[in-house]
């Protein structure tokens, strides 16, 4: 009689090998039927084995929000939950009081810190790459007046790609070109949309300030005292990069298919839009706004908190501690605060942060005082998230050589979790 543990101790699992198997070990008497039934538990177990080994991957695989997942690896910027930040191996604190943001620049881009010469050089050309194409300031003035200001630069940084003059010259060297120029032209869109907004006369940027300082200069129309030239150039070094962060990653997937730059960083601007991004900077503002005492902080933050809604500027996705910028950007804020006779702000943003702290044991991140420099700073509240662009555009842009040097299309996959044989009616039936 045919021994089935024989088979199975083969491995033979398909019909024929069986019958095979069969042949082999000289069973003349083979019952067919029974071999069949066999082939079908064994394929049966197969499925079994493999459904299990599926739902093993599904638990592995789906990582809602891709909480925690490393998409890549860098070598640009260190983000660590306990709230350390580094660029290039340089912790941000040993950094934002001692460099200018074009040193900082020239860090990221040339992974070092220039030279006294080389920063000369650096800063004078990013300060010549400011200027604008005419056609795209014609397209500024044009922009309806109730386009957010992101709106606006989103179109305007993928319109910067049409004055490309080797658009099909895809060398490092020549990334690395468009990258200055996007760090230097998008502060620019910023300052010419908001001067052509208000009706105010365009302001040409001047060599002998720092490009921080002119971005200022642009915007506003006049010179920054040195408190302001501080105050930009550590903002805009703060929010230089962040590692993967949502708007980053986005710039990451576009030039991952080796598509242009200026379409990665209008990928990432359009991201950085988004209120649970950059955004939030904006609306901190408005909440500020709405809070018009100390004494009011308590109630309006537990009616958010009983509504179920986000307090702005407050959690990260990566950080558990405070986040290393805060320190910083509340220190800003504090000194910019005294001078502009805002201090009651400052303290109420001190008592949010206490009260969120009490009832959800969370810190404010980046956007928390970041708003209220700005808003020391006489930026209008719409273009908070355009200034945290204009700094960001530095990493986005690092991000993407980084991303064409990986040279890895970064595409995940889905877990399908609809229907299937839905049976097909045509369209006169429907
Ligand atoms: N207000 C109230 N509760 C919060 C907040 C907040 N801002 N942030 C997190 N939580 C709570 C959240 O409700 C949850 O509590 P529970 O466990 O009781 O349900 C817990 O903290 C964990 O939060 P999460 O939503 O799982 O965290 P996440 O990693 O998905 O979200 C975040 C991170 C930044 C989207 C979120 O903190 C948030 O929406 N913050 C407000 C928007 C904001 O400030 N965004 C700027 C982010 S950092 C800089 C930048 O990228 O621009």
């Amino acid at each position: 009689m045919f021994d089935y543990t024989v088979v199975h101790a083969r491995q033979s699992v398909g019909y024929k090998h069986l019958i095979k198997a069969a042949q082999s070990l000289r069973c003349s008497n083979v019952n067919t039927s029974a071999l069949r039934l066999f082939q079908f538990e064994l394929a049966h177990n197969r499925r079994k084995r493999m459904m299990k080994k599926m739902s093993e991957k599904q638990e592995r695989v789906v990582v809602r929000g891709l909480r925690d997942v490393a998409a890549a690896e860098t070598k640009i910027s260190y983000v660590n939950s306990n709230g350390t930040l580094y660029y290039l191996g340089y912790d941000i604190d040993d950094l934002v009081e001692r460099v200018c943001y074009e040193e900082v620049a020239h860090l990221l881009l040339y992974n070092k810190l220039p030279n006294a010469k080389e920063l000369d050089e650096f800063r004078s050309r990013l300060v010549s790459e400011m200027k604008l194409p005419q056609r795209v300031i014609k397209r500024i003035r044009v922009a309806p007046k109730n386009c957010h200001p992101m709106e606006v630069l989103r179109s305007e940084v993928s319109h910067l790609s049409e004055y490309d003059p080797h658009p099909n010259d895809h060398s490092d060297a020549a990334n690395k070109r468009r990258a200055i120029e996007l760090v230097a032209k998008v502060p620019t869109i910023v300052a010419t949309l908001h001067r052509t907004r208000t009706d105010q006369q365009l302001v040409a940027p001047n060599q002998e300030y720092g490009f921080a300082e002119n971005f200022l200069y642009l915007f506003k129309g006049k010179t920054a005292d040195h408190q302001e030239k501080e105050a930009i150039d550590r903002f805009m070094t703060l929010h230089a990069d962040h590692g993967f962060n949502a708007s980053t990653f986005a710039a990451r997937v576009t030039a991952s298919t080796n598509s242009d730059i200026y379409s990665a960083i209008t990928s990432a601007v359009g991201t950085l839009k988004g209120p649970l991004h950059g955004g939030a900077c904006e609306k901190v503002m408005l909440m500020l706004d709405d809070i018009n005492t100390e004494e009011e902080v308590e109630e309006y933050i537990q009616g958010m908190l009983d509504d179920q809604k986000k307090i702005m500027g407050f959690g990260h996705r990566v950080y558990k501690a405070e986040d290393p910028r805060t320190k910083h950007l509340r220190s800003i804020a504090e000194n910019l605060c005294h001078r502009t006779a805002t201090l009651n702000l400052y303290n109420t943003c001190m008592k949010i942060e206490n009260v969120v702290h009490d009832k959800k044991k969370i810190f404010p991140n980046v956007d928390f005082y970041a708003a209220v420099v700005l808003n020391a700073l006489g930026v209008p509240k719409e273009f908070f998230t355009p200034f945290f662009a204009s700094s960001r555009t530095l990493g986005w842009t690092t991000h993407v050589i980084e991303q064409y040097q990986d040279a890895v299309l970064l595409r995940p996959s889905s877990e399908y979790i609809g229907e299937f044989g839905r049976s097909f009616v045509p369209i006169e039936r429907r």
